[in-house]
């Protein structure tokens, strides 16, 4: 049986960075996010017994031996889970460039479990299938429910998994992702976040995490914008310090990136409520509600160095198509 997903990528407003288990891929603390729609991944999936190897191919791109290698280390995850004894022909695309810190990977983990399963013909919970996605890829188990999305630290592989807090139809909010550089990130997530304890800061970051997630839990609730923004600034510059003090140092940041960082504070002073995120890369991520993006917009297109806008509104999560991609 074939079977095809689609799956947003998110963005972190509190961001997760370091594992308490390399191999589960639990992470030192929680997290919370909100799914993106206008950057995606779509995923089929088809188990076949007459394939000799698994067969995957990226439709806009080409994946790097070791990314394969991933895919495969998830497929036979979910193969030895299920007693599957066949390979499988995967086809998948991206509506972004992957390794631009727009976390394809949370994407393409998340269509990758949903379509994978559905097309061994299994249901499971979406629990479940968020546990799995975070094995593939920390950030992925985000993109599996709807909209605004908390996933729970855990202490063991079961209950280290997300869940939706508010639908996508919640708060109509906006994330103005700003490319600055298309190129691939020069190191990985996986491999970054190895070096976590030896920034002399990571202890402070995660000891601070419970009162912040309450904090921006309860701004969620009562949709004030300035709250919340507050905070997802504020744990953006939290986690990039704490990259950047590792040894060696994670620095993502570029010279355009630090302008629009620059800009933003500006802009909010002449009257624009607009905050920064930044995941693992230079692009920046604009939060504002929907009434403010033409303003943003407007603003962001008289910095120099942007390539382009992407335009993201709250998204639904992972889910099954009918338009399979062979
Ligand atoms: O999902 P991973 O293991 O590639 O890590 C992603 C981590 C950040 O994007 C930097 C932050 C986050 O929580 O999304």
């Amino acid at each position: 049986m074939k079977a095809t997903a689609i799956a947003p990528s998110n963005i972190a407003f509190i961001k997760y960075w370091g594992k308490a288990d390399e191999a589960l891929r639990l992470p030192l603390n929680g997290s919370l996010s909100m799914n993106l729609d206008a950057t995606n991944t779509v995923t089929t999936v088809e188990f076949s017994p007459v394939l000799s190897r698994d067969e995957v191919t990226l439709l806009d791109g080409d994946f790097s031996d070791k990314e394969i290698e991933r895919i495969i280390k998830s497929l036979n995850l979910i193969r030895s889970k299920t007693n599957t004894y066949s390979f499988a022909r995967i086809a998948t695309k991206n509506t972004f460039p992957k390794g631009a810190g727009a976390a394809a990977s949370a994407s393409g983990f998340a269509a990758l479990t949903v379509a994978a399963f559905a097309a061994l013909g299994i249901t499971l919970s979406e629990k479940e299938l968020t546990v799995f996605a975070r094995m593939g890829s920390g950030s992925a188990c985000r993109s599996i429910p709807d909209g605004f999305v908390e996933w729970k630290k855990g202490n063991d592989s079961d209950s280290s998994y997300a869940y939706s807090l508010h639908p996508s139809t919640y708060w109509d909010l906006r994330d103005v992702l700003v490319i600055v550089d298309y190129r691939m990130k020069k190191i990985s997530t996986t491999e970054g976040q190895t070096g976590v304890k030896t920034s002399p800061f990571w202890r402070d970051r995660v000891a601070g995490i419970p009162a912040k997630m309450a904090a921006i839990k309860a701004a969620l609730k009562a949709k004030n914008f300035r709250a919340l923004g507050r905070i997802i600034e504020e744990d953006c510059l939290n986690m990039h310090h704490v990259m950047q003090t590792q040894n060696p140092p994670v620095y993502y940041w570029n010279d355009v990136t630090k302008t629009i960082m620059d800009s933003v504070v500006g802009w909010r002073k002449q009257g624009l409520p607009v905050y920064f995120t930044i995941d693992a890369g230079p692009n920046v991520h604009l939060v504002c509600e929907a009434k403010d993006e033409a303003a943003v917009i407007e603003k962001v297109q008289t910095v120099a160095g942007v390539e382009n806008i992407i335009v993201n509104r709250p998204a639904q999560g992972t889910h099954l198509i009918q338009d399979h991609l062979f």
